[in-house]
């Protein structure tokens, strides 16, 4: 029995087909429906460069094809992530947002370790707050009015963090709120952003 199921088992994880992670969310923007065949062969080649590009530097902003049809791309993996895990991440974001948004010019895709957009309109240093969600514990915190206060200093300080020069876009630190509790803050810019200071 040992030895068969170690078999079967061994068989099982073998005939799985390569599965990409579910992301946090995405956006498909509905009123940028893809009405020709250029623009979409031009969004497949444009994710294939985001996917290298990211690959090799964690970061890339580019473009593909021309006039009309033109498609611009940005994706970028949290710069505090690994490059084994940044390169999981941004082909999973290749595959969902193809599946997720086959359709959609302007397309966006949230993971935790990574993130990609493309669009028919150049976006490049555009903060974009137009979409987000929220998530959290539904714990309640023991003393909420040490933990607002610390919360604050702690997320003013990782924004200041953020944009020094050589970060990334990326801050993060934790404060003690009693001696068992950590209240730990991370914050990523797109870094298209930061222009010269990345
Ligand atoms: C885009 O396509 C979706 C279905 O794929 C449809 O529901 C939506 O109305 C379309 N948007 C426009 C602006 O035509
Ligand atoms: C796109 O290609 C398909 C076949 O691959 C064709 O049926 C369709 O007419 C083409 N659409 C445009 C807008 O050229
Ligand atoms: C947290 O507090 C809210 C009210 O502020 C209450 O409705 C909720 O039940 C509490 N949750 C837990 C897990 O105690």
């Amino acid at each position: 029995m040992g030895l068969l199921s170690h078999v079967l088992l061994f068989l099982f994880l073998f005939t799985i087909p390569a599965k990409s992670a579910d992301p946090l969310c995405e956006y498909c923007n509905t009123n940028t429906n893809i009405s020709s065949n250029q623009t979409s062969a031009n969004i497949e080649g444009l994710l294939s460069q985001l996917v290298s590009g990211t690959i090799l530097n964690g970061y890339i902003a580019t473009s593909n094809g021309k006039n009309k049809d033109q498609v611009y791309g940005l994706a970028q993996c949290r710069a505090d992530v690994g490059r084994k895990d940044c390169s999981t991440c941004i082909q999973d974001t290749e595959k969902e947002i193809q599946k997720r948004c086959p359709n959609q010019a302007d397309a966006r895709i949230w993971y935790d370790f990574c993130f990609l957009r493309h669009d028919i309109k150049d976006f490049f240093g555009e903060v974009d707050t137009g979409f987000g969600i929220i998530v959290y514990n539904v714990g309640n915190v023991t003393n909420p009015e040490t933990f607002n206060k610390e919360l604050t200093t702690l997320t003013e300080w990782i924004t200041l963090q953020a944009v020094v020069t050589g970060n990334k876009g990326n801050g993060r630190d934790k404060t003690k709120l009693t001696p068992f509790t950590t209240l730990y803050a991370l914050v990523q810019c797109t870094r298209d952003l930061l222009g010269s200071i990345q």
